[in-house]
């Protein structure tokens, strides 16, 4: 789409009400600091209407992203209490690295938020060495044939012919892990993994609209491309809000990686599809194709994650209107999750963001997320002026 055609929806940037960000950014950390002792060592998974967090069991892709928030809030405001209880987080996932059954493509989430952090903020030794050892697990995934990375196990419910040959548009987030792995060991063989399955996620789950499909099927033994197909959005032809903001995010991380323009055009193209079909109060609906009869959930987590790639491109724009259309983009979702989902002044809630849907089809729905609470702090952050996140 044009730059002409997003300028000249004017209504849609128009409705932006200016929020006080340096404002939402000291309460999402408040609240952080006042949930260090609830939450413990425990890592949150899901929550529901009372506002507590249930917790992970010993392998979940989630684990990592309270950590996350430990290590941003750290970063923010120095206080021990913060880093001390991230670096808790450690045993849990040496735990998960003992377990190779258990691991698959969410290594990335997993340990960039948790390991990769605390070596980058504590120089610490043992969190790189367990880093490296996830950053090599996740490059036993990619398939040198098809040049792609294999989301899931035979473990997963899909069972093993339909997981062997699959891999998922969230798995451009768990890239960083094998960039970090090349430039921490000087070893080429990750970071070029890491572009040859970004370069095929460009060419298959990408729709030729720019819409995304959420997961991608390969012949497990010949390796020839078959079709798309979704798991947790409505349908294999529609696109997914929560996978439409993993690919915003997660290609223009890849650009930040390579310099290579075509993902940044990606990003951006991803982000137009997205832009033009948000809603007036900034916050997605959980499938942007949901037919008219069905109940409209909204998900708060996809709109996070797509308000930080919003200010991500933003930021790597090189012309002035560029910059500001996903600039007022990245604002326009923010404004709408500070005014409406925000939890972060509610004393009970354990988490940052209402009205999450994690897995609709599954009964998952208005809820507090992790990932959301993590990508929402990373969004105030980025409009505060922060650039340095440990996906980088
Ligand atoms: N499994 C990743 C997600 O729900 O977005």
């Amino acid at each position: 789409m044009s730059i002409e055609a997003l300028t000249s929806d004017k209504e849609v940037i128009s409705t932006n009400q200016v929020c006080n960000y340096e404002v939402a950014l000291e309460n999402a950390v408040s609240s952080i600091v006042k949930n260090v002792s609830k939450i413990g060592d425990r890592n949150p998974k899901i929550g529901k209407t009372n506002l507590k967090y249930a917790f992970c069991g010993p392998s979940d892709w989630v684990s990592g992203f309270w950590a996350g928030q430990l290590w941003l809030a750290y970063k923010i405001t120095g206080e021990q209490s913060l880093r001390n209880s991230a670096c808790l987080r450690k045993a849990y996932h040496q735990n998960l690295l003992e377990h190779p059954h258990w691991l698959d493509h969410d290594l990335g989430f997993q340990f960039s938020l948790t390991a990769v952090a605390q070596y980058k903020l504590l120089g610490d030794n043992d969190a790189s060495e367990q880093a490296l050892r996830a950053a090599d697990a996740l490059l036993s995934r990619f398939r040198r044939v098809g040049k792609y990375i294999v989301a899931w196990n035979e473990t997963h419910e899909l069972g093993l012919e339909k997981t062997q040959g699959r891999t998922i548009i969230d798995s451009l987030q768990n890239l960083a892990l094998l960039f970090w792995a090349s430039n921490e060991t000087s070893n080429p063989t990750y970071r070029n993994a890491a572009i040859e399955h970004a370069e095929t996620l460009m060419k298959h789950i990408v729709r030729e609209d720019y819409s995304t499909f959420h997961t991608f099927n390969f012949n497990a033994m010949t390796q020839e491309p078959i079709k798309g197909e979704t798991f947790q959005g409505y349908s294999d032809a529609s696109c997914w809000s929560r996978g439409q903001a993993w690919a915003i995010h997660g290609f223009a991380q890849i650009f930040e990686h390579t310099g290579e323009h075509k993902f940044l055009e990606l990003a951006k193209n991803l982000a137009n599809y997205a832009i033009e079909r948000l809603p007036d109060d900034g916050i997605p609906l959980w499938d942007f194709d949901l037919p008219s009869d069905e109940i409209p959930y909204r998900d708060s987590s996809a709109a996070a994650i797509m308000a930080a790639g919003m200010l991500l491109i933003s930021s790597h724009c090189d012309n002035s209107m560029e910059e500001s259309i996903y600039h007022k983009a990245g604002e326009k979702i923010l404004n709408g999750l500070i005014q409406q989902c925000d939890l972060s002044q509610n004393p009970q809630a354990e988490g940052l963001l209402g009205e999450g849907a994690s897995f609709v089809k599954g009964g998952l729905v208005n809820n507090m997320l992790p990932y959301g609470d993590y990508y929402y702090l990373e969004a105030l952050m980025r409009m505060n002026g922060y650039t340095d996140f440990f996906w980088k």
